[in-house]
């Protein structure tokens, strides 16, 4: 029986101790809740896989607590070395070259020559990784395919019961995934647009590059079909119709009779991000024929914003 439990000092040293035992626990980060579990446990890491129902070709995030952690498991070039130094912790996600000697089960990295590597910003996270001395192998804790959670509450029953105890922390504050990077020679590649916004990253290390096989140098994660919530989605819309729901966003919304849900009346794209995959399963649960969603400007974390909402309306 999964355990929910406030997050304080005394429920992280349980649930450090869950984890050095080889436990999965869902944690809280700055971004979304993650189902974690010790990076280096073929048996833990199998069961975060078969719990997300997660096709084992899509490799995990492993969650460290800084640069001296990170430089265990991956050869940290110098690009890599100053965007840590200007982000982390926080939302970013690095795709490195593995060291051979790496302590992580090969699973997590789905059988691939590199690791991605975060430093989540969330002290509990934080403190979890702090009280295992472990890397923590952490996905959103979400089937696969469907919409991350930001709330505890909205964390699947599958996932519940694979994990011994969940952390509940309230809300996540950023709301979207990380942003994930990944490097060639030459370029650094935007492999998952997140919370960390284009504009940031780039006046650090110049323009980011779009991967162009997906194969080579993508992230498997970008497949198209993800982030689904279960009612049809509706995208750019100015008019909604009878029987749909309306995701709106900002200050000047059309006239309409039915559900609203405003993901930022003051039109503030980082409050958006925040509230987009809880107002998604909001609605979702509430049974509407289709969720007609406003436009969203495409720029800072309305990049992230509008590639979910790109993907899960895909799936329809
Ligand atoms: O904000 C986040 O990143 C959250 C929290 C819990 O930290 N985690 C998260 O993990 O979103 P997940 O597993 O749902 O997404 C991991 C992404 C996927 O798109 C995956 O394909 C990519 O990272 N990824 C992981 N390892 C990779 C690798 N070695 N090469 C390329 N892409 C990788
Ligand atoms: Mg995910």
């Amino acid at each position: 029986m999964t355990i929910f439990t406030a997050a304080n000092s005394r429920t992280i040293i349980e649930a450090a101790q869950a984890l050095r035992a080889g436990q999965l626990v869902i944690m809280p980060t700055e971004t979304v809740y993650g189902l974690a579990g010790d990076a280096g446990s073929n048996d833990a890491v199998a069961r975060i896989f078969a719990a997300k129902k997660r096709p084992s070709f899509n490799p995990l995030i492993v969650h460290v607590s800084g640069l001296p952690m990170a430089e265990r498991y991956a050869e940290i070039g110098e690009r890599a070395a100053s965007l840590i130094a200007r982000f982390w912790p926080g939302p970013l996600t690095l795709v490195l070259p593995k060291l051979i000697a790496a302590p992580l089960s090969p699973l997590v990295s789905a059988g691939l020559s590199t690791v991605a590597l975060r430093a989540p910003a969330h002290p509990v996270a934080h403190a979890l990784i702090e009280a295992t001395d472990l890397a923590l192998a952490a996905p959103s804790a979400n089937l696969s395919g469907q919409l991350s959670a930001t709330r505890p509450e909205h964390v699947s029953p599958d996932l519940i019961a694979a994990a011994t105890l969940c952390l509940d922390s309230g809300s996540c504050s950023l709301g979207i995934e990380s942003t994930v990077l990944g490097f060639s020679e030459n370029d650094v590649f935007l492999l998952r647009p997140g919370a960390l916004a284009r504009a940031d990253i780039e006046a650090v290390c110049g323009e980011l590059s779009v991967p162009a096989d997906n194969a080579v140098t993508g992230s498997p994660g970008r497949l198209l079909a993800h982030y689904a919530p279960h009612t049809p989605l509706r995208l750019n819309v100015k008019a909604p119709q009878r029987g749909e729901a309306l995701l709106a966003f900002g200050a000047r919304t059309p006239t309409f009779e039915g559900r609203v849900l405003n993901l930022s009346a003051r039109g503030d794209l980082v409050e958006a991000a925040a509230n987009l995959f809880s107002f998604l399963a909001e609605l979702d649960r509430e049974g509407h024929e289709r969720i007609a969603v406003m436009p969203i400007p495409q720029e800072g974390l309305g990049e992230a914003i509008n590639d979910r909402l790109t993907r899960a309306a895909r799936m329809f």
